[in-house]
């Protein structure tokens, strides 16, 4: 088949086009710069064919809408989709053009949890803007496809993580190599209140397989949504315990009041209030029953493939 995928070389694209490639497909990307920018460029990366576009210009200068209606493609993966006008271009581009219409979402449209695990049919609570933008784009492309039949489905992907993209840290945030080689060393590492807030990661690899998995099973794809996230989700101090026992240690760990933690972590405490705020923890059975998506990765894995590149690297003296 014939897959554009709207911004391709970055944590989900780096993943997904060698598998699209490798899979026999003819392959088209539209980048700002075209090579992949997580995975090797040598590795099935010579077949793509690129579109080098700034989507962001081209849409205030009023000329993406027109480039996408001149391009012939079987399927659309939209990677890089925030706003509900930005999606409705695409709709009017390739409604009835096309067999296959997938949407990046985020875990961030569901909003915190009423149960857990959450699950895709459960009620939409999304608290920021993103998430809510994105509950907008979800709910219009459904609403499309049992509406027209556009060929919509949404994947939601959890953090998103991968071998060079350090995940988000057992601290709740992305603050460099810090809370690692504290981890390492024995020293304290200070959580939120209990630190029993959740973290959901996802590899960009199964993300990339889940992709795949709904490409391949069409019509058990469309018209529904997906999250994109590991087997389970882990509190701050499980993630905290399991990087300090890699390092054959227990963690040191304190508990902090958020007043206190926003001033130990300084800018990095708005990154885990986000997240603690929305403590994600999803289930991925219907991605498994429909889509037989079989994620290898858990958050203990990630944990492992990140820390190995970071101490290859040097970036990581413990
Ligand atoms: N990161 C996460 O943890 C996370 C979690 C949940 C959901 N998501 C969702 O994942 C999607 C993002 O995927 P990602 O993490 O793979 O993205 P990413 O790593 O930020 O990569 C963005 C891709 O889009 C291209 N791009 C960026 N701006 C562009 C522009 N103006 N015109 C054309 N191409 C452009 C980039 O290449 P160039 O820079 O060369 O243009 C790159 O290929 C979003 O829909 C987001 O909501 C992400």
């Amino acid at each position: 088949m014939r897959i554009l995928v709207i911004g391709g070389t970055g944590h989900i694209g780096s993943y997904l086009v060698p598998r699209l490639v490798l899979g026999g497909h003819e392959v088209t990307v539209v980048a700002r710069k075209p090579s992949p920018q997580y995975t090797d460029s040598r590795l099935a990366w010579g077949a793509v064919e690129w579109i080098v576009a700034d989507r962001g210009a081209e849409e205030a200068a009023g000329t993406w809408a027109q480039r996408m209606a001149s391009i012939e493609a079987d399927v659309v993966v939209d990677l890089i989709c925030y706003a509900p006008a930005q999606n409705q271009l695409m709709v009017e581009a390739f409604e009835g053009r096309i067999t296959h219409f997938i949407h990046c979402g985020t875990i961030w449209a569901y909003g915190p949890a009423l149960r857990t695990p959450y699950r895709e049919s459960d009620e939409r609570r999304p608290i920021d803007e993103y998430g809510r933008n994105k509950a907008t784009i979800e709910a219009d492309l459904i609403r499309r496809y049992r509406t027209t039949g556009f060929p919509a489905t949404i994947i939601h992907p959890g953090h998103i993580s991968g071998r060079k993209w350090l995940p988000i840290d057992p601290q709740g945030t992305r603050n460099g190599v810090g809370v690692y080689e504290k981890l390492a060393r024995g020293e304290v590492v200070h959580l939120p209140q209990m630190g029993r807030e959740t973290l959901h990661h996802v590899h960009a690899d199964d993300l990339a397989q889940l992709f795949e998995s709904a490409i391949d099973r069409r019509d058990a794809a469309l018209g529904e949504s997906f999250s994109g996230v590991a087997p389970y989700a882990m509190s701050l101090v499980a993630c905290c315990k399991f990087v300090a026992r890699l390092f054959g240690r227990e963690p040191n760990i304190e508990f902090a009041s958020y007043n206190e933690m926003a001033t130990l972590l300084g800018p990095a405490w708005a990154i885990t209030r986000d997240h603690i705020d929305h403590s994600p923890c999803c289930s991925i059975e219907k991605a498994q029953r429909l889509l037989g998506y079989a994620p290898r990765y858990t958050t203990e894995q990630i944990y492992i493939e990140c820390l190995e590149y970071l101490l290859e690297t040097g970036q990581l003296v413990v």
